[in-house]
C-alpha cells in the first residue's frame, strides 16, 4: 500500500483546503492511502536553539510521519498572496537537520483553494519553490479551487470535473513513487539497465557458488529476472540522490506508466485548472 501524507495549510475547522484533502481521500486509486495530518496546530514556532538541542515532540510526530510517507500531498490555503505562515513553519522545522532531512527527495504535489477568484495560486507557486529548496521532488502541477465557498457544499466537494482532477493529482504522485523506487531497486542491484533487469536472474544459489542466498549487500537474485531489494535498502538508495535524466529514461521502462500527456488533456474549468509537466525530478 502505497502511502501519501497530506497537509492542510489551515487550521480553521470549516477549511475548504483541508475538505479538499477529505475529498482527495475519497477519490484516491486502489493501493493508495491517504493519511490526513493532524498535528499543525501543536508545532510550535521555528527555533534553531530548540532544535539544536532536540526538536519538541510536536515536531518528531510531523517528521516521522513524513519519513512514513511514500509521498506528500500539500493543499494551501493563500493570506496575503503566500503561504500561511503555520504552514511555512512546519516545513521550516521538516526541513531540518539540513543533512538528514525527510524532505529530501520525497515527492510533493501542492494543491489549494481560497475564496477568492484565483484558488490560491500564488501560494501554491511559493509552496512549490520552497518545497524545492527543501529537496523535495515537486510535481509541476496545479489544482486551484477558486471561490470555495460556492464549490463546497457543507464540506464536500461535490463538483464532478474537479474530483476526477484531485484523482489525477494522486495518480501524478503514485507515478512519481513508482518511478522513484523502480530507479532506485535499478541502483541498489548494481547500475543495471533495463537489458539485465529483465534477464532470467541465476538462482541464487549458483550466483554465490551454493554457500548463501543473497550477495553481502542483502540482493537476492529473484526466480525469473531483475533482483528483489529490501525495503531498508531500497529507502537508503531512495534517500540518496535526485533522479537525473537518464533515470527517468530508465524509470519510463521500468514501470507502466500511463502517459504525462493523460494528465494534460485534463480539461479546464471555471474554478480550477490543473497543468501537468512533467517535472524534472
Ligand atoms: C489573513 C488572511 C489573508 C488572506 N489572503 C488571501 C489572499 O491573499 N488571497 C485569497 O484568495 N484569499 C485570501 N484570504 C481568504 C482565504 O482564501 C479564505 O479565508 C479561505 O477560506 C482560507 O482557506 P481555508 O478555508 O482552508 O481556511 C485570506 C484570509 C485570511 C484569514
Amino acid at each position: 500500500m502505497m502511502r501519501v501524507l497530506a497537509i492542510s495549510g489551515s487550521l480553521r475547522h470549516d477549511s475548504y483546503n483541508t475538505a479538499l484533502l477529505h475529498a482527495a481521500a475519497e477519490v484516491a486509486p486502489e493501493g493508495l492511502e491517504l493519511v490526513i495530518f493532524d498535528g499543525l496546530r501543536e508545532i510550535p514556532p521555528y527555533d534553531q536553539n530548540g532544535d539544536a538541542a532536540g526538536a519538541p515532540p510536536a515536531v518528531l510526530h510531523l517528521r516521522r510521519a513524513i519519513e512514513d510517507a511514500d509521498a506528500l500531498l500539500f493543499a494551501t490555503p493563500e493570506y496575503n498572496g503566500s503561504v500561511p505562515g503555520v504552514l511555512k513553519n512546519a516545513v521550516d522545522w521538516a526541513s531540518r537537520p539540513r543533512a538528514t532531512t525527510v524532505m529530501q527527495n520525497k515527492p510533493a504535489a501542492v494543491i489549494g483553494a481560497s475564496t477568492g477568484m484565483f484558488g490560491a495560486v500564488w501560494a501554491q507557486q511559493d509552496l512549490k519553490r520552497i518545497l524545492g529548496l527543501t529537496g523535495n521532488r515537486v510535481l509541476d502541477l496545479e489544482l486551484s479551487v477558486g471561490r470555495a465557498q460556492e464549490t463546497f457544499v457543507d464540506g464536500v466537494l461535490a463538483d464532478h470535473e474537479l474530483r476526477v482532477q484531485l484523482r489525477e493529482v494522486l495518480e501524478a504522485l503514485e507515478d512519481a513513487v513508482r518511478k522513484r523506487e523502480a530507479v532506485a531497486a535499478a541502483r541498489l542491484a548494481g547500475g543495471l539497465g533495463p537489458e539485465r533487469l529483465r534477464r532470467p536472474a541465476p538462482s541464487a544459489a549458483a550466483e554465490s557458488g551454493g554457500r548463501s542466498s543473497g550477495d553481502r549487500n542483502g540482493r537476492q537474485g529473484r526466480p525469473g529476472g531483475g533482483v528483489d531489494v529490501g525495503p531498508g535498502l531500497l529507502k537508503a538508495a531512495l534517500d540518496r540522490a535526485p533522479l537525473t535524466h537518464e533515470d527517468l529514461e530508465l524509470a519510463h521502462v521500468l514501470v507502466a506508466s500511463r502517459p504525462a500527456s493523460a494528465i494534460m488533456r485534463a480539461p479546464w474549468s471555471r474554478t480550477a485548472a490543473i497543468s501537468a509537466r512533467r517535472s524534472s525530478m
